[in-house]
């Protein structure tokens, strides 16, 4: 079960218009939500942020928090039997009579899925990931969660070719996020990752992340980091909702830490597990 605009319905009877703008131009924002053992994890941060990307486009929002959050339990009501689950939430300027670049007054469609998800595995991820750099060519609002993600789909599609698990974006020589998620670098027991601002989303695991550094005891900076540090870093990792923290151990031709997972990660990763267990 799906659900679209008001309904929960069938996936193979949920249908847009070709009129709807997030078709013809990408006008819209999404949010992808984990749930761990049948609660959701992190609802307020994720909505925040749709209420932020919404506002920052200028997409009206079509329900209160309390309403969201309503829809979003009913949808994972609709699977018991998922105790894993991506829930995939996307919300379009809606549709107009004819195409064109500017709009008036419309109604917004709204669209949510449950995906089946797998929780992590810390012996495969002690195996580490594996990434390619390239230049980040996105847009200057990166922090904006908006579904014209074509970049980031080539981006994606060349780690898949490449058959690595990421793509490192650098911009001017200074490192900002993934394709679909966020970048840390430790060296010398510091957490380091790219600041809040224009050029990445501000990911709801990154921030997660932090706090279990935190936790642990161990320092988080959040500064420019240049593709020199990476390459020379203890410990590389990547953060997002769907793979929570996973360290990379090879960049392009570069092991770090000889191929190695560092000592911080499982620390961090250890933190988190606790961490899923709270349902907020
Ligand atoms: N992507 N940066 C980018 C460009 C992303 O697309 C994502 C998430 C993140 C991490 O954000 P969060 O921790 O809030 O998931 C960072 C989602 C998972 C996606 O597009 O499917």
């Amino acid at each position: 079960m799906v659900y679209l605009n008001g309904k929960f319905i069938k996936k193979d009877q949920a249908f847009v218009s070709v009129m709807d703008r997030g078709f013809l131009f990408g006008d819209s924002v999404y949010e992808v939500l984990p749930v761990y053992n049948g609660n959701f994890f992190c609802i307020k941060p994720h909505l925040n942020r749709l209420a932020e990307s919404l506002k920052a486009t200028n997409i009206s929002n079509p329900y209160s928090f309390e309403q969201w959050s309503e829809i979003l339990h009913e949808l994972i009501a609709h699977h018991p039997n998922r105790q894993y689950q991506s829930i995939y939430l996307q919300v379009t300027r809606g549709c107009d009579v004819d195409r064109k670049h500017t709009y008036g007054e419309l109604s917004p469609t709204v669209y949510m899925q449950s995906t089946p998800f797998q929780n992590s595995n810390k012996d495969q991820y002690m195996l580490g990931g594996s990434a390619i750099t390239r230049n980040d060519i996105r847009w200057s609002q990166c922090n904006t969660k908006a579904t014209s993600l074509l970049a980031n789909i080539m981006y994606a599609q060349e780690a898949k070719q490449n058959n690595v698990d990421e793509v490192i974006l650098c911009r001017e020589n200074v490192v900002t996020e993934c394709s679909s998620s966020n970048l840390f670098i430790i060296k010398d027991g510091c957490v380091y990752t790219h600041p809040k601002g224009s050029h990445i989303l501000p990911g709801i695991t990154r921030e997660v992340v932090l706090e279990c550094a935190d936790y642990c005891g161990i320092n988080t900076e959040e500064v420019a980091i240049s593709k020199d540090d990476l390459l020379n870093a203890d410990e590389v990792w990547i953060s997002s909702s769907t793979r929570e923290v996973l360290p990379i151990t090879r960049i392009d031709n570069t092991f770090i830490n000889q191929g190695k997972v560092g000592d911080i990660w499982p620390l961090v990763y250890d933190r988190f597990q606790v961490e899923k267990t709270r349902n907020s």
